[in-house]
């Protein structure tokens, strides 16, 4: 046998044995997730509000109520429902709401809009388990996306890989009791890397790096390269928009205002 053979042959064997244990993984995921889907089938569905009786089977650690039972979210009858639209205080079911135009224009102009940048609290979770982050973000009102930037190799953004479904809250300091504004956040978020043309864009046109730029004392184009090169930009599609703001109550309507992107304009 040459020398060139052996290496073939070896080779040959290690892609078999690599086939044979993907074969066996394979099979060990398939089982896992009928066995859950299996459990989900035997357990019924529960309402959000559901609390577990004392006769509850045991749940083991780490897994949650949603791996066993279908969870029932009757957004009717939520607290936060009542004070959108339904009686409350002054207003009658269905009165005191805005147009979802006006609330978007009231959205844009308490987070800002392009080169405004606001200090948020970025929730990302991964296997049952939350985290919040401290992050600037800035908000495009042309796409209804906001951005931030972010150094690699951070937990959200590990998080963000795994899950994109994100939670995001601005707030003013609340200082004096009746005076309340903050805005909540519900988005898609996707990460983008210096070499897709959309960040030199959305940091021409959205994100304020300029201020980063003046602070080293770099050129525009060389702050942004630099930006390309050492981080990462999220992107997140938000999908619905929950502002409190006392200050709507001035003009008649609820200070409990909601934008979601897939309700008509
Ligand atoms: C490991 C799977 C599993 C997990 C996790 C689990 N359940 Fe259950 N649950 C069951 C099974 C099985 C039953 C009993 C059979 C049935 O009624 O479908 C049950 C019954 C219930 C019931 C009705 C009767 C009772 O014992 O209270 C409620 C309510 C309930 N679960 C709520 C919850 C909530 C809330 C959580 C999360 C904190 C949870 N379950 C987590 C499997 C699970």
């Amino acid at each position: 046998m040459t020398p060139k053979t052996k290496i073939l042959i070896g080779t040959l064997c290690v892609t078999a044995a690599l086939c044979l244990c993907g074969g066996f993984i394979n099979a060990d995921t398939t089982k896992k997730s009928t066995q859950k889907a299996e459990k989900k089938a035997a357990s019924k569905e529960i309402a959000a509000s559901s609390m577990i009786s004392k006769d509850h089977p045991e749940i083991p650690e780490g897994v949650s109520c949603v791996d066993c039972h279908e969870i029932k979210l009757d957004a009717k009858t939520t607290a936060t429902e009542v004070w959108l639209r339904g009686k409350y205080v002054k207003y009658n079911e269905g009165e005191g709401i805005m147009e979802p135009e006006h609330v978007r224009q009231e959205i844009v102009k308490i987070l800002g809009g392009k080169k405004q940048k606001r200090t948020c609290v970025l929730a990302t979770s991964i296997n049952n388990t939350p985290l919040s982050t401290t992050a600037d973000f800035v908000l495009d009102p042309d796409t209804m996306t906001m951005y931030g930037l972010h150094e690699k190799g951070t937990t959200k953004l590990f998080h963000i890989m795994q899950n994109p479904r994100v939670s995001l809250n601005w707030h003013k300091e609340f200082e004096t009791w009746g005076n309340v504004l903050c805005v909540q956040c519900i988005g898609t978020a996707e990460l983008i890397d210096g070499s897709n043309p959309e960040m030199e864009k959305v940091l021409q046109d959205v994100y304020p790096y300029e201020e980063m730029g003046r602070a080293m004392k770099l050129e525009p184009q060389v702050a942004r390269d630099m930006i390309k090169k050492g981080m990462l930009m999220t992107k997140i599609t938000l999908n619905q928009v929950t502002v409190n703001n006392s200050a709507f109550e001035k003009d008649g309507k609820r200070k409990y205002q909601r934008w979601e992107r897939n309700k008509p304009r």
